[in-house]
């Protein structure tokens, strides 16, 4: 496993890849879901590129960007378990060489909604870096988790609307055996807080067993301490809830300082 974080040293570790190149882009404390990503990867490509970067672009004035876990180590550790052929670990300067960048991918109607409203100039990050590091490492395949639900539908559309020769595939959560999503952020819990944090697991099943978000909310309702954000049902392209058949239920909620995410596929009678 070669692991680099200079621009020649990618084109040159890029250039020496064989068979079609699938690419995993994470900004790094890597856990099993992950891994999940990497191994489903690993089994689909000729060559494994993971690209590690906490992205500034993407943490808004007052969120977690200087405290976000940075575990360099044991995410190498991971990757080499996982057979990454090639690691990008840039710096700031190497991402940004001019500063922020004057120029940011519009993340269009789908990137103000939900995540993109609670969270502004969210996803207009998120698209730039990911652009910019499917222009450096070219890859064939790119792997995304649906924990980040939104953020990979609009990794698709930024795709199929910018005619990028890159498909897009997405890997299915994965849970504690309690339910709660993996997630970098879950390491802020507390104890107290980690079992809190499971009605967000409990609410989306309440829900998709009843079939509408009231079901949901009840289960916040039963801990006030988590401060919920949205819970809400959509069709799977986060337009208007159909009446029958394939939906999304989506939910979002502070456990104390902690923001976190979940989702859950649903099938409507
Ligand atoms: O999902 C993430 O970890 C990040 O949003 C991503 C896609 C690596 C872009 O920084």
């Amino acid at each position: 496993m070669k692991v680099v974080s200079t621009r020649p040293e990618l084109r040159a570790g890029r250039a020496a890849l064989t068979g079609d190149v699938a690419v995993v882009m994470t900004m790094g404390a890597l856990h099993s879901g992950h891994e999940a990503l990497l191994r489903r990867a690993r089994a689909e490509a000729g060559s494994l590129v993971l690209t590690i970067f906490v992205n500034p672009l993407q943490f808004g004035p007052t969120e977690d960007f200087e405290r976000y876990p940075r575990t360099l180590e044991a995410d190498l550790d991971m990757a080499r378990d996982c057979g990454v052929d090639l690691v990008f670990a840039p710096t700031r300067e190497v991402m940004y060489p001019s500063g922020e960048p004057a120029v940011r991918v519009d993340p269009g109607p789908l990137g103000v909604v939900l995540e993109g409203a609670s969270r502004p100039g969210f996803f207009h990050g998120v698209l730039t870096v990911v652009n910019k590091l499917f222009q450096l490492t070219r890859p064939d395949q790119a792997y995304f988790g649906e924990k980040d639900y939104q953020q990979l539908g609009l990794i698709r559309a930024m795709a199929r609307d910018f005619d990028l020769p890159i498909d897009v595939r997405g890997v299915p959560t994965v849970r504690e055996p309690d339910g709660l999503a993996l997630s970098s952020r879950n390491r802020y819990l507390a104890p107290a807080e980690r079992e809190a944090a499971l009605v967000l697991h409990r609410a989306l099943r309440a829900a998709a067993a009843a079939g509408d978000v009231e079901a949901g909310l009840a289960e916040f309702a039963k801990v006030p301490e988590v401060k919920l954000d949205y819970l809400v049902l959509t069709d799977p392209m986060l337009g208007p809830a159909p009446q029958h058949g394939p939906a999304r239920l989506l939910t979002a909620a502070w456990v104390g300082a902690t923001r976190l995410i979940d989702n859950l596929g649903v099938d409507l009678p």
